[in-house]
């Protein structure tokens, strides 16, 4: 089993990796939690996979479980599905010394995450992460927060777990989409960061083969968030790193109303994009664009800039970042695996657009 502490200003948690740990989860969550009631969140694809078998894992220890199965996808980090879940939790008579398991992919921890922080001012949470991307970034650092009309994420708080269990073999059920989904997250924890870690993924055949070891990859891609994090836990300066190819990426899933391209995706293209306007400012290492694009290609993720109106993707840039004057913050990279948050003139954009769309 790998194991760390995220020192947080709440209190240190423990994030635990171990290829079977869903089917130990009764006792490990019995280490943790002395209580008696525990709710369980999750969606019905999840449910459908390993609903029953936590229920009764956790049912084998005796505690009393109650299970909340929301719709999957987006649309349920809403108002309308966080109201069905603070009343089924009523229902249950769930109270301030009981605790909310999330189980499932990004949506869920964020969703649960935010009921967790909210319900009775707040009541513990655990996190058990089910998708590539959830168990390498969305459930390590605390951000919690739902979804409003007019974008993601605008209403939140930064709330810890009492602890994280990551189980890689929940990958096995992921269809190939939902793995390259993740790996673009991976991908940039090495770029950003560590690039023995790049390096290493580069060298694997393929996304199959990078599988076969993910529970240390996962590891890897933990104990560098947990790092950043602990630096900067509420995200007003070095956390800013881990936005390395959001900005774009963010333009391009808004631009596709977020049914075009997956997260991953996106980020991959707002990787090489950036990198590769980083080279032409002489910022960058030239060729390094380059690397990024092969290793893209390696896990089947896209790197070209589909065509979108060069006015829409710069109008979601400049909501996406505060901004001084005609310039943009960015996160940059100097070579693989060193990055800083610097500033870009919106014309070098702009003409970079014109010149390389599809
Ligand atoms: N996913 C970026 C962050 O946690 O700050």
């Amino acid at each position: 089993m790998y194991s760390l502490d995220v020192k947080a200003s709440s209190g240190s948690y423990p994030i635990y990796i171990k290829n079977g740990l869903l089917g130990e989860i009764g006792s490990e969550v019995k280490k943790i939690y002395k209580g008696r009631k525990i709710a369980v969140v999750t969606d019905s694809n999840v449910n459908k996979f390993y609903g029953q078998k936590v229920i009764n894992a956790l049912n084998a220890e005796g505690f009393e479980t109650f299970k909340i199965v929301v719709k999957a996808g987006e649309e349920s980090k809403s108002f309308e599905t966080l109201l069905q879940v603070y009343d089924k939790l009523l229902d249950f008579k769930i109270n301030r010394g009981d605790i909310i398991i999330a189980l499932g992919g990004g949506v869920v921890g964020d969703m649960a995450g935010f009921v967790a922080s909210t319900f009775l001012r707040g009541i513990p949470l655990i996190q058990i992460p089910t998708t590539l991307l959830a168990q390498v970034d969305s459930s390590v650092g605390g951000k919690v927060a739902v979804d409003l009309p007019r974008g993601k994420n605008l209403v939140g708080s930064f709330y810890n777990p009492k602890a994280v269990f990551i189980d890689p073999l929940l990958l096995g059920t992921l269809s190939e989409k939902f793995v390259s989904d993740g790996m673009g997250e991976v991908i940039k924890y090495g770029v950003i960061k560590d690039s023995e870690l790049f390096y290493k993924l580069m060298n694997y055949e393929n996304s199959e083969a990078a599988l076969k070891g993910i529970d240390e990859i996962i590891y890897t891609c933990c104990t560098i968030k947990a790092d950043i994090v602990e630096r900067d836990e509420h995200d007003t300066g070095e956390r800013m790193l881990l936005n390395f190819g959001h900005t774009i990426g963010h333009a391009v899933e808004q631009f596709f109303n977020f049914t075009g391209y997956s997260h991953g995706e996106s980020v991959g293209i707002g990787m090489y994009t950036i990198t590769k306007i980083g080279e032409e400012l002489g910022i960058t290492k030239i060729g390094t664009a380059n690397i990024i694009k092969n290793i893209l290609i390696k896990y089947n993720l896209p790197w070209t800039l589909p065509e979108i109106k060069t006015e829409a993707i710069i109008e979601a840039i400049s909501h996406d970042k505060k901004n001084i004057g005609d310039s943009m913050n960015f996160i940059l990279i100097e070579s693989i695996g060193n990055s800083f948050i610097g500033e870009i003139h919106e014309d070098k954009i702009v003409e970079y657009l014109q010149n390389n769309q599809k």
